[in-house]
C-alpha cells in the first residue's frame, strides 16, 4: 500500500518525507486556502515546491466545473512537472475530462466520491486514481471504509487499473481498516502517519533497554 500525505504545508510534507516512507501527495482548494497560497502563480509555484520536496506523485486540483476550463486548467497543471496528477471532481463534466486526460497521457484522480456508482464512472473514464472519502461518510453515519471494500473489489472483479485511494483519513484506525480491505493508497494526514508508530510498549521495552545498557557499563 502507498502512503501519500494530504495536505499542502511544505514543513509537515519534508516531516513525512523524512520518514522516508512517502509516495506521493495530496492537495485540494481548501488545504491550499488554509496555506494562505493565493493567485494563479503563486498556486502553480507552490505545486512546483511539493514536486521538489517528493519523489512521487502530487495530486493538484482543477476549479474550473465546465468541460473547457476543466481541459484549460488541467493541461496547464500536467506541464508543471510530470509527477502532477490532475484531480478533477466526480461530476458529469469531470468524468468528461478524465476521459480526455486520459487519451492524453495525463495522470487523472477522481475526487470528491461517496459511491460505487462514482467510482465505476470514474474507472470506466481511465482515471488513474479515485478518491473516495472515508472520514466524511462516518461523519454522516455511513460506512466509509465499506465503500473501500466494493470499490476495490469491484475492480479487481473487473480488472480495472484505476487505483483507488482512501482519503478523507481522519486517524490510525482509519489506515488499518483500509490497508485490510485491499486500498491502494491511503492519503492522511501527519498525525495518523506518525500516529502507527505509537506503542507503549515499544516506549517502556526501549526504556528498559537503554536502562539495562547504562548500567552494564557504568554509564
Ligand atoms: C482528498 O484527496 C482530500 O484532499 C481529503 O482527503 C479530504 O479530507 P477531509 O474530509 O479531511 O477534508
Amino acid at each position: 500500500m502507498k502512503f501519500f500525505i494530504d495536505t499542502a504545508n511544505l514543513a509537515q510534507i519534508k516531516e513525512a518525507n523524512e520518514l522516508s516512507i512517502l509516495d506521493g501527495v495530496t492537495t485540494n482548494p481548501s488545504l491550499m486556502a488554509k496555506e494562505g497560497i493565493k493567485g494563479d502563480k503563486n498556486v502553480k509555484r507552490h505545486y512546483l515546491e511539493i514536486c521538489k520536496l517528493v519523489d512521487g506523485d502530487v495530486s493538484a486540483e482543477v476549479i474550473a466545473t465546465d468541460y473547457e476550463s476543466m481541459i484549460h486548467e488541467g493541461e496547464e497543471l500536467a506541464i508543471l512537472h510530470p509527477n502532477i496528477v490532475v484531480k478533477v471532481p466526480c461530476i458529469k463534466e469531470g468524468i468528461r475530462a478524465i476521459k480526455y486526460f486520459t487519451k492524453k497521457g495525463i495522470k487523472t484522480n477522481c475526487t470528491l466520491v461517496f459511491s460505487l456508482g462514482q467510482a465505476l464512472l470514474a474507472a470506466k473514464a481511465g482515471a488513474t486514481y479515485v478518491s473516495p472519502f472515508v472520514g466524511r461518510l462516518d461523519d454522516i453515519s455511513t460506512d466509509g471504509v465499506d465503500l473501500i471494500r466494493q470499490i476495490v473489489d469491484v475492480y479487481n472483479y473487473y480488472n480495472y487499473d484505476t487505483q483507488v485511494i482512501a482519503a478523507s483519513i481522519r486517524h490510525t484506525m482509519h489506515i488499518i481498516q483500509c490497508l485490510e480491505v485491499g486500498a491502494d493508497v491511503v492519503t492522511c494526514p501527519l498525525s495518523a502517519i506518525v500516529g502507527l508508530l505509537k506503542h507503549p510498549l515499544t516506549d517502556s521495552g526501549l526504556a528498559t533497554f537503554l536502562a539495562d545498557h547504562k548500567r552494564v557499563n557504568n554509564e
